[in-house]
């Protein structure tokens, strides 16, 4: 059991990113100071938005130049930290060339970074980290290893590699990394949260987080000819940063967690979005056969392989150890999804199409 002192600040690494931001803007206004980590504190992108929060917050902000690949960086932003918050790792999907360099090392490496700097600082007490569902199952088929029909957090990713899902392969060897190096010491005790699909509005105006992004094509026309049949689990970005906090702060708490609110298909999430916003915007209205998808998945950047072991299989999760480790609540995924779009219409992300031209393939 370990308790955090709340007067000392807390180390959030990947300030600027789409999750860190709310961790950030939650503790800061709740008094909690922060030293957030970013890669470019000269990008106004990146970290305005956060200078913003905390003027309006009774919270402290400091700012860090500190990359997962620059050994050492993260040393002096976390002097005097009890509580470390570690959220950064590459996160994107497609467009992959180089899944060593791009994913998996920053990943891995970039974890075995932080935690040594933890290390050599011996006012830490507790991390954080943020790993994923991703990190349970590799591919929705996974589902067929599993007793009792739910993803728990005793499952391990088994099936990802360097080849298949890297993304997936990054995260499953990060946490791994992650544990066996709180396993090598007693200074400090480890905690995973592990989101699902993160949507919910965002506190800037990026667009390069995956989960701002595919909300965007949603409404863009990427998808007007249709969706596959693609099963996923969705979670409020608000949930995911109450968990780090609320994992940060429980003294007794432990272990892995699956944050999830609930499944759903990626048609089920246009459906959301027409009820709410009506058909001034492309949204699909209907899921492509996997026969179709599976013939076209490399124009939009999947393998085959993919396709088969994905589009159509059903995943659940086991949510109740969040509930009852950190009494976590969950924000109902149709909130999260409106909330989100209009964000997005808000923020000037996304123009209206001409009229007539929504569900253009109907
Ligand atoms: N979004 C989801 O659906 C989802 C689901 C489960 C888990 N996660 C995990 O949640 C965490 C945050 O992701 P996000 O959704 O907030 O996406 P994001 O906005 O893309 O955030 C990723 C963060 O990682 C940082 N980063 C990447 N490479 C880095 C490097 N070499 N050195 C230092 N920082 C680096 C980025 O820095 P810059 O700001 O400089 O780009 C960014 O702050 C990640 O660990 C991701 O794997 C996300």
């Amino acid at each position: 059991m370990r308790e955090i002192d709340k007067t000392k600040p807390v180390l959030v690494t990947g300030g600027s990113g789409y999750l860190a931001s709310w961790i950030i803007k939650m503790l800061l206004e709740d008094g909690v100071n922060v030293n957030a980590t970013v890669r470019d504190l000269s990008s106004a992108q990146k970290v305005e938005h956060l200078k913003v929060l905390a003027k309006a917050s009774t919270g402290q902000l400091k700012l860090f130049k500190s990359d997962l690949m620059d050994y050492g960086s993260f040393n002096e932003p976390m002097q005097d930290c009890e509580l470390v918050i570690h959220t950064a790792s590459p996160f994107f999907v497609t467009g992959i060339k180089n899944p060593q360099d791009e994913l998996i090392r920053p990943a891995k490496e970039g974890t075995r970074n932080v935690f040594e700097s933890a290390k050599r600082n011996s006012t830490v007490k507790r991390i954080v980290l943020t790993s994923s569902v991703v990190a349970i199952y590799g591919d929705n088929v996974d589902m067929e290893l599993v007793k009792g029909g739910m993803f728990t957090e005793k499952e391990w990713n088994v099936t990802s590699s360097a080849e298949h899902q890297p993304y997936a392969y990054s995260k499953t060897i990060a946490e791994k990394e992650a544990w066996a190096i709180a396993e090598e010491q007693d200074q400090w005790d480890l905690l995973t949260i592990n989101p699902a699909w993160i949507l919910g509005p965002s506190l800037s105006k990026r667009t390069d987080s995956m989960s701002i992004s595919t909300m965007i094509e949603f409404g863009d026309g990427t998808y007007k000819s249709g969706v596959p049949e693609l099963w996923t689990c969705i979670v409020d970005v608000r949930d995911v940063a109450t968990a780090h906090i609320k994992a940060g702060f429980t003294s007794g708490a432990s272990g892995r967690h699956i944050i999830v609110s609930k499944e759903a298909t990626l048609l089920d999430i246009a459906n959301i979005l027409r009820k709410n916003f009506g058909d001034d915007y492309p949204f699909p209205r209907r899921q492509a056969p996997k026969i179709l998808f599976w013939l076209i998945a490399p124009m939009f950047d999947r393998t085959r392989k993919f396709v088969s072991k994905n589009v159509g299989i059903r995943i659940k999760f086991d949510n109740s150890y969040s509930k009852k480790d950190l009494n976590m609540s969950y924000i109902p995924i149709e909130q999260t999804i409106q909330e989100h779009f209009q964000q997005i219409l808000d923020d000037g992300l996304l123009s209206k199409t001409q009229p007539g031209q929504a569900g253009i393939e109907d």
